[in-house]
């Protein structure tokens, strides 16, 4: 299994905090944004990866991370020229790949839950994760029905439930096939709910219920939210019940002897 950090757009809702650096390096509480999917990724026992961003602070993202041997892990880096959608910066990674199952992750999505075992029990084409949310509509939206989800809207202005679809995918070497073919939306974007309905109507798609917090950090709001959560917990660490806690940051920088976080 590989994995890719989706890490590039322009951060337009942060301006001007994204004015002279990228939205992924933004501090959320104590660390960079990025190490929290690196620490998501490295948690479920990936450690070959690859970052795609953008061509203005590609050269950041290097300096920070370097080869990723610090954090045991190997770092491949990829740029997408012009923003082109999720989708699109997803097909760059697609040599890297090379044929294996990937996960995707979006650089600004923090999350609490280890999906190790979702990986390591992966064998259809593609599983997303899900969180009820009060604000749907901010995000990709799933219709479930029983155990299947049924299809997926993209920032519906009236959403047909509270499950919000997070930024965090595993795929079958498919989906390079699947994003081939597919056409841009209304914004001129390759959308990732695209891709994801392609599965979902080919019977090929599973989902996980997160258990523990979720957030994305690409608005002001959800910046803050963000850091406060991981704020939180950091401070409840010791007496944190949660199965499979994530404390991010430490784990990036003193990973165990073979680069997992346990
Ligand atoms: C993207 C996806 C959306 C998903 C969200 C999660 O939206 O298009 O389906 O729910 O990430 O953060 P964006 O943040 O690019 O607006």
């Amino acid at each position: 299994m590989k994995g890719v950090i989706l890490a590039g757009g322009t951060g337009s809702r942060l301006y001007p905090l994204t004015k002279v650096t990228n939205k992924h390096l933004l501090p959320v509480y104590d660390k960079p944004m990025i190490y929290y999917p690196m620490a998501t990724l490295i948690n479920a026992g990936i450690k070959d990866i690859m970052i795609v961003s953008g061509r203005g602070h590609a050269g950041h993202f290097l300096e920070l991370l370097g080869s990723g041997v610090d954090h045991g892990v190997h770092l491949t880096y990829e740029i997408q020229e012009k923003a082109g959608g999720i989708a699109q910066a997803l097909y760059l990674a697609k040599d890297f790949v090379d044929g294996d199952c990937i996960t995707v992750i979006l650089g600004d999505n923090i999350f609490q839950d280890n999906i190790r075992d979702d990986i390591r029990n992966f064998n259809t084409g593609a599983k997303i994760f899900i969180k009820e949310v009060t604000d749907a509509y901010r995000f990709g939206v799933a219709e479930l029905k029983g155990k299947k989800v049924i299809g997926i809207e993209e920032k519906p202005k009236k959403p047909r439930s509270n499950f919000a679809v997070t930024g965090l995918y595993i795929y079958d070497s498919h989906v390079f096939d699947v994003i081939k073919n597919l056409k841009p939306s209304g914004r001129g974007e390759l959308e990732i709910t695209d891709v994801n309905n392609y599965y979902i109507q080919n019977g090929n798609m599973e989902y996980g219920m997160l258990k523990g917090y979720w957030s994305d950090a690409g608005t002001f709001e959800s910046l803050l939210r963000a850091g406060e959560l991981v704020q939180q917990q950091n401070k409840s660490i010791s007496t944190e019940t949660f199965e499979n806690p994530l404390i991010a940051g430490e784990l990036v920088q003193q990973p165990s002897k073979n680069g997992f976080i346990n």
